[in-house]
């Protein structure tokens, strides 16, 4: 059950598993989106507080400290405690989310869901993760020992704030980091309470450290850091360059990048039920309020059923429900800010002005919150900036195809390559489709099925790296190199 007005119970710097204020004694306000009203006051990490925190997750690192010593089974039963914990606390952490973000009650307890999942099959990795023994050139014995890179950063967005915790969290706990998070700046309760259950737990202090605040003072602390060995930040492209940067102006600390996308979904004629089709579509795009890094954010329709695929995704629009997150029947509610309001709206003025065809929606929705309706665009073509740069917002965008070596160009001719899709019932479109198009992700007749135990990430400028899966946990790891001679003299004694 939803909790409406849930109480914020911490709101200070998580550090060394105990709650600080910020060094500079600094706040800033959290807002509600539904209602564009202040929730509370959290501590802001300053670079001061980043090297506190940094100082923490180095001493647990220590080859003495407890974490370094623990056998990699009992590194497991503490992710395994700390997820049991989420589930007990499930309805109040997805209220939090919903509170802070907007996203309905409903998605926030499927994020939770995934998070659980998520930490449990990354426990599931803590005493498999296995090097090798090679056999080499010369009189030597060699094996590689797979080792933990450290202290890592992490930087998360908005738009899953326990979701995006647990995909960085997993990995790096499973492989033995230690970590400081910076939370978003829009979203920092439900990681703060999530601390509280890392402490309950049982984990080592400084093994996890959270610490909310700016992304240009926090944020850009943690990207140059000297003694963070490696950072992994989900965002825009942006940022993402600035981290790059960050790194190699540092100590070329690693970095892996979850940027975001403007991915393909294609329609097919042969796509079998087309209320079906454009049902997933309106799914791929719609869920999370389109504020989602893999949104099926151009829809590719075939031409010989373009018309009537549109009529279906504008009634679905128009009835989708738009309303309270924490109402059950909402499926829409508040984007993120006033800001990521604005900018939306902005991308549909720019789709009306360059001549696409505003099919439904296109407006601000009432004067309190950042609601916008639901909007889908006809008629737009490839070089419209609807079609090119990431909306992040509810406003599908239908194209026409008409043949598949046009469609896989099309869907190709882009900067970004995280996730596509095709429907179709023709098995060889399929296949063809999913060796040819240039994404992290392909999803023949589903959309968006993103599974702990599969690898996710993205082509091009949408990132480097992967997360999820047995892939993800390579990001976290060194390798090291152990050649030992062998005494060939004992042979003969
Ligand atoms: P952003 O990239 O600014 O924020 C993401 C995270 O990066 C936040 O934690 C923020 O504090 C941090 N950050 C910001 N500046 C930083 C810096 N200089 N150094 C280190 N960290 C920094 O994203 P924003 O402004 O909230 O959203 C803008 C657009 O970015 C969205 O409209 C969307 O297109 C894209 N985006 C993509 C996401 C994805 O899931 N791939 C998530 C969030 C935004
Ligand atoms: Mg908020």
């Amino acid at each position: 059950m939803a909790i409406r007005n849930p109480e914020i119970k911490y709101k200070e710097l998580f550090i060394n598993n105990e709650f600080v204020k910020a060094e500079s004694g600094r706040t800033f306000p959290v807002f509600n989106p539904t209602t564009g009203d202040a929730i509370c006051e959290v501590s802001e990490a300053g670079p001061e507080d980043v090297n506190k925190a940094v100082a923490a997750a180095r001493k647990a690192f220590s080859n003495t400290a407890p974490w370094r010593t623990m056998d990699a089974s009992e590194r497991a039963r503490l992710i395994l405690k700390l997820s049991d914990l989420m589930e007990r606390d499930l309805c109040y952490l997805a209220s939090l989310d919903t509170l802070d973000n907007g996203k309905p009650f409903t998605e926030s307890l499927c994020d939770l869901e995934y998070s659980i999942k998520t930490l449990r099959y990354y426990a599931g990795w803590c005493d498999k993760i296995q090097g090798s023994t090679i056999p080499c050139d010369g009189e030597f014995m060699c094996l590689t020992r797979r080792e933990p890179l450290g202290v890592v950063g992490q930087i998360i967005p908005w738009n899953y704030p326990v979701m995006m915790l647990a995909w960085k969290w997993g990995p790096a706990l499973a492989t033995g980091c230690t970590i400081v998070l910076k939370s978003a700046e829009l979203t920092p309760i439900s990681s703060l309470y999530v601390g509280s259950l890392v402490k309950e737990a049982g984990f080592p202090p400084g093994v996890i450290n959270i610490i909310p605040g700016m992304g240009p003072v926090a944020g850009h602390a943690i990207a140059h850091h000297q003694d963070i060995d490696k950072v992994a930040f989900t965002g825009s492209t942006a940022v993402g360059r600035k981290i790059m940067g960050a790194a190699s102006e540092s100590n070329l600390k690693r970095v892996t990048m979850e940027l975001g996308g403007k991915s393909p979904l294609v329609v097919c004629s042969d796509c079998g039920d087309l209320d079906e089709a454009a049902e997933l579509c309106h799914t791929a795009m719609f869920g999370n309020h389109g504020q989602n890094c893999c949104a099926g954010s151009r829809t590719f329709v075939h031409e010989s059923i373009y018309d009537e695929f549109v009529k279906r995704a504008v009634k679905l629009a128009e009835e989708r429900p738009v309303g309270d997150p924490f109402d059950e029947k909402t499926l829409l509610g508040p984007l993120v800010s006033q800001t990521q309001m604005e900018r939306v709206l902005g991308y549909i003025e720019k789709g009306k002005s360059e001549g696409a065809k505003l099919e439904c929606g296109g407006a601000r929705l009432g004067s309190e919150g950042y609601f916008v309706s639901p909007t889908v665009f006809s008629n737009v073509t490839d070089d419209m900036t609807i079609a090119k740069e990431e909306i992040f917002g509810p406003v599908q965008v239908i194209l026409k195809f008409s043949s598949m070596d046009e469609v896989i160009k099309r869907s190709n001719n882009t900067e970004y390559g995280l996730a596509s899709g095709i429907i179709t019932t023709n098995i060889n479109k399929a296949i063809m489709y999913a060796q040819a198009v240039q994404a992290g992700s392909v999803w023949v007749n589903c959309y968006d099925v993103c599974l702990p135990q599969t690898p996710f990430g993205g082509y091009k400028q949408s990132g480097h790296g992967r997360e999820l899966g047995k892939e993800g946990l390579d990001e976290y790891l060194e390798t090291k190199t152990i050649t030992i001679k062998v005494p060939s003299k004992l042979y003969h004694s």
